[in-house]
């Protein structure tokens, strides 16, 4: 077995369905990519383990699904339309923009002119206008976080819940930067989804719970099937932090380009309460907050013992789908040399299929049949998608389904029609054996546990 490199996994991401270049007919957009057949199911599965853990599993995590475009108000009140900026440099020879860090000897990276601008700020927002006159003056953001409007439906989620501190409320959605140089496949892209927990505490316990969700989501990456050795825990550097943040530790992953961040979680303290609440003077707000003339609720909370207000303080744990997404496919990308086949070792529960049905001979109606009322009977315990494999010899679907993941084939022949057993193959092992077809359920479930 030999690990992945980025060139076989984009390979196996267009071959078998997973990703795609989005605009690919008419040549492609740079940093957009779209979400195939089979990357669709990955990406759910990915979602939905995250969600369970988040909200389900707990008590004291509510969710929530705000909309994607921003009204301008928030963004400002947030630092971004002030802070969310790359400095660029404008190549005069060129006419290349780069970013700062790219020089190379005060040279354009592109045709090696030294005659440039000197650093100027670029803001990775995305804008578009609202309502049918498009001057210029009525517009909102495409969101660059989705933590923003969870802030400001901090006070509907409190009022709306019986929620005592501490609590947090988890969102799952698209955001949006326009960067500047988009690179490695699916890692740095413009539009992307986020997985993040805005967690509100008291202030002085935010660094015990800081630790604390560190070790949550460390953890959680383990149980996704990561090797622990590929996970590295970095604490941002005060000059890198973001202008929110008093201390953010990063969970790094050995992506095959390299080691970045897959996760950052961020103690970002009472900024953002305190950036959108109204009355700012009325509470001791520890952080440098933009003054709010504009904000019409109260974002605070009363404290038990004395009823005094105060701004909760916020930790946030916050990951890219598509990081993650790149992670599990880096580390479930197989090449099992011996039998010359490539397997993606992911765990049953994110597999895209979770078992494919194969009839033996495609044009006999009963053995049709009867995988086509195994199908049925396994897709309703709902455990995600089982597929009937009507096309192709037996073979190319093992191997077909080696390549997508999926944990178990079963295939239905003349003998199932006289004994009712299946032959159920394991993609890991490859090994296979008959059972009943009355055993399948707890057979497949068990796959699950
Ligand atoms: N709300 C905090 C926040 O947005 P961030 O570190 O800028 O913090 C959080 O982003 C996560 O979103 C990152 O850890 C990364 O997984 C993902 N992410 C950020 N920018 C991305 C991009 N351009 N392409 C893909 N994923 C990105």
């Amino acid at each position: 077995m030999t690990a992945s490199t980025m060139e076989e996994l984009v390979s196996l991401c267009k071959r078998r369905g997973f990703i795609f270049q989005s605009n690919d007919i008419y040549g492609g957009v740079k940093g957009l990519y779209d979400f195939g057949p089979m990357g669709v199911e990955l990406k759910n599965n990915l979602k939905q383990s995250w969600w369970k853990s988040i909200v389900y599993e707990r008590d004291d995590v509510e969710g929530l699904d705000s909309s994607i475009l921003t009204g301008r108000e928030v963004l400002k009140h947030s630092g971004h339309e002030d802070t969310f900026s790359d400095p660029l440099i404008d190549c005069k020879s060129c006419k290349n923009r780069f970013r700062e860090d790219q020089l190379k000897d005060h040279k354009c990276p592109f045709c090696k002119s030294k005659d440039l601008t000197n650093p100027r700020p670029f803001n990775l927002m995305f804008k578009t206008s609202i309502g049918p006159v498009d001057d210029g003056s009525s517009f909102v953001y495409l969101r660059p976080e989705t933590a923003q409007q969870i802030f400001t439906n901090f006070k509907n989620v409190l009022d709306s819940t019986n929620k005592v501190i501490p609590f947090g409320i988890a969102q799952i959605g698209k955001a949006f930067r326009n960067e500047i140089t988009p690179r490695n496949f699916i890692f740095r892209v413009r539009e992307f989804e986020q997985l993040e927990l805005e967690f509100f505490v008291l202030p002085g316990q935010d660094e015990k719970w800081h630790k604390y969700w560190i070790d949550q989501r460390y953890n959680w990456w383990i149980n996704q099937g990561i090797d622990k050795n590929n996970l590295y825990l970095e604490n941002v550097e005060s000059s890198e932090l973001s202008h929110y943040s008093k201390a953010t530790v990063d969970i790094l992953y050995n992506f095959p380009h390299g080691k970045e961040e897959l996760e950052g979680i961020a103690n970002r303290t009472d900024f953002d309460l305190g950036s959108h609440t109204k009355n700012q003077k009325d509470f001791k707000i520890s952080s440098k907050v933009i003054e709010n003339d504009k904000s019409t609720t109260k974002l605070a909370m009363q404290k038990l013992e004395d009823n005094s207000w105060y701004i909760p303080f916020v930790i946030e744990p916050s990951a890219g789908v598509e990081r993650g997404v790149l992670a599990l496919l880096n580390e479930a990308y197989k090449v099992d040399e011996k039998n010359s086949r490539t397997i993606l070792a992911l765990k049953p529960n994110l597999s895209p299929i979770k078992a494919a049905l194969i009839p033996l001979k495609r044009n006999n109606e009963q053995i049709v049949n009867f995988a086509k009322k195994i199908k049925n009977k396994l897709q309703k315990l709902g455990l995600g998608r089982v597929v009937l494999e009507n096309s192709g010899n037996i073979g190319k679907n093992y191997r077909r389904h080696d390549e997508i993941g999926t944990p178990i084939c079963i295939t239905v022949d003349f003998e199932t029609l006289e004994n009712n057993t299946v032959t159920v193959r394991d993609r890991d092992t490859m090994d296979q054996k008959r059972i009943n077809e009355s055993e399948l359920n707890n057979f497949y479930k068990k796959y699950f546990e």
